[in-house]
């Protein structure tokens, strides 16, 4: 598959590309290109568990690399910290690592976050190279420069922009993930042709009914061209858009009940709360008359086919918390709280959602990418909406 170049002037580095191939060859590049002479891994231990020494054994052949380190950090969201940070940047000065040698993730959206943000500040810039291992990583965290690092203040409170200088997507690292993180990958992966492209959504809905085994799907050719697709579509936005100002605001799809959901039930991974919250939003947006009927069906009978639960409400979720709350009332309070105090929300009194007109056509009004719902109507929606 042919590279993709993603250009963004205002976000540094201004260029990278996201390679599809061998990634000995493109460390090698970058590498030669900075003059740097070492490389340092930063993984978690479960992406360690499964691929200890073959990445390393991957990277080292055939590259020019004088020093090769690694870094493993504890798996899961909650060492998205500042103090894993430390732990980064001191291993790097004590290894005496310059501005040009080389930073690889090799993990998910939190070693990919976690990992940018310690090339953003480490000497004020160092060179990063991401491979990501999760198909949430590939569509999405690692292709727009957003690193960041969670507080107690919430997710992602501090970070920066700052881009990596190559993504190496490589879809065997996929076959050791479990069934539900393909399944919440493919939520975001789909989100993209929801907004954008109709066919490509058909095309993938129909690869997915064909099969009973999403592993064996995801390996295929097929896939990984829808795969790629769904990588152009986050590239174009993000370069028409680097500082998330206007269009990128639609990428937030499903994602201001999705987020609700998650801070209500951390136990409800983010890939099913955004489906949750995909469709809760576009039921609304068929109560006001923008949203088309058939293609909310379509996205409905899409995800009942990976056997999501795109419900809200006490019987429904995924874990505890939603699922678990006996009170209809109080889930919906929750939901209604944790909107009004979103970090990407700019209106008081406001929540703002992203609406399409169908698939593969994003709604917009004169003012903006996001239709701005009163928070009284929205508790009022939620009334009839929560189960
Ligand atoms: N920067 C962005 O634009 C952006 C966009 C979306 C999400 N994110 C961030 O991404 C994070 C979520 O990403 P995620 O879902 O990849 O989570 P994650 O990084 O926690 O990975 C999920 C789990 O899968 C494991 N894992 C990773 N690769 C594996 C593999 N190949 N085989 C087996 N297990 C593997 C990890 O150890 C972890 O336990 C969040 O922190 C979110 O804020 C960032
Ligand atoms: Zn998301």
């Amino acid at each position: 598959m042919k590279d993709i170049i993603v250009n963004t002037q205002y976000v540094y580095p201004n260029k990278y590309s996201i390679l599809f191939t061998d990634s000995v060859r493109a460390i090698t590049d970058l590498l030669e290109k900075h003059n740097g002479r070492k490389a340092m891994i930063v993984t978690d231990e479960n992406v360690k568990r499964y691929y200890n020494g073959i990445i390393q054994r991957r990277i080292s052949q055939g590259s020019n690399i004088y020093q090769l380190d690694e870094y493993v950090v504890k798996a899961g969201e909650e060492y998205k910290t500042s103090y894993t940070v430390d732990g980064i940047l001191n291993e790097l000065f004590k290894k005496q690592y310059a501005k040009n040698d080389l930073l690889i993730s090799v993990g998910g959206g939190v070693i990919n976050d976690l990992t940018g943000y310690v090339a953003s500040i480490y000497k004020r810039g160092m060179t990063w190279a991401t491979i990501p291992t999760t198909l949430l990583a590939m569509v999405d965290a690692s292709i727009g420069g957003k690193t960041a690092i969670n507080n107690d203040f919430g997710k992602n409170m501090v970070g920066c922009m700052y881009n990596p200088s190559c993504v190496m997507v490589d879809t065997s690292y996929l076959q050791t993930l479990p069934q539900i993180r393909l399944i919440e990958g493919i939520v975001e992966l789909s989100k993209h042709f929801i907004l954008f492209d109709e066919n490509n959504f058909l095309d993938l809905k129909n690869i997915i009914k064909q099969t009973d085994n999403i592993k064996s799907v995801i390996l295929s050719e097929e896939f990984n061209e829808l795969l790629m697709e769904s990588i152009k579509i986050k590239k174009k936005v993000v370069e028409e858009d680097q500082r998330e100002a206007g269009l990128r605001k639609v990428l937030n799809l499903g994602h201001t009940i999705g987020h609700a959901i998650e801070k209500i039930d951390p136990t409800i991974t983010h890939g099913l709360a955004v489906a949750k919250g995909t469709i809760a939003e576009l039921t609304y947006g068929i109560k006001i008359g923008i949203v088309d009927k058939n293609s909310l069906e379509e996205i409905t009978s899409f995800y009942s086919m990976m056997g999501v639960d795109y419900n809200i409400g006490v019987d429904s979720g995924v874990g505890v918390g939603v699922g678990k709350l006996k009170d209809k009332n109080i889930i919906i309070d929750k939901l209604i709280k944790y909107m009004i105090n979103d970090k990407k929300k700019t209106k008081a009194d406001k929540i703002p959602i992203v609406l399409i007109n169908k698939i593969g056509e994003i709604y917009k009004d004169e003012e903006s990418f996001t239709c701005d719902v009163d928070k009284n109507e929205m508790m009022h929606f939620l009334e009839d909406y929560v189960k």
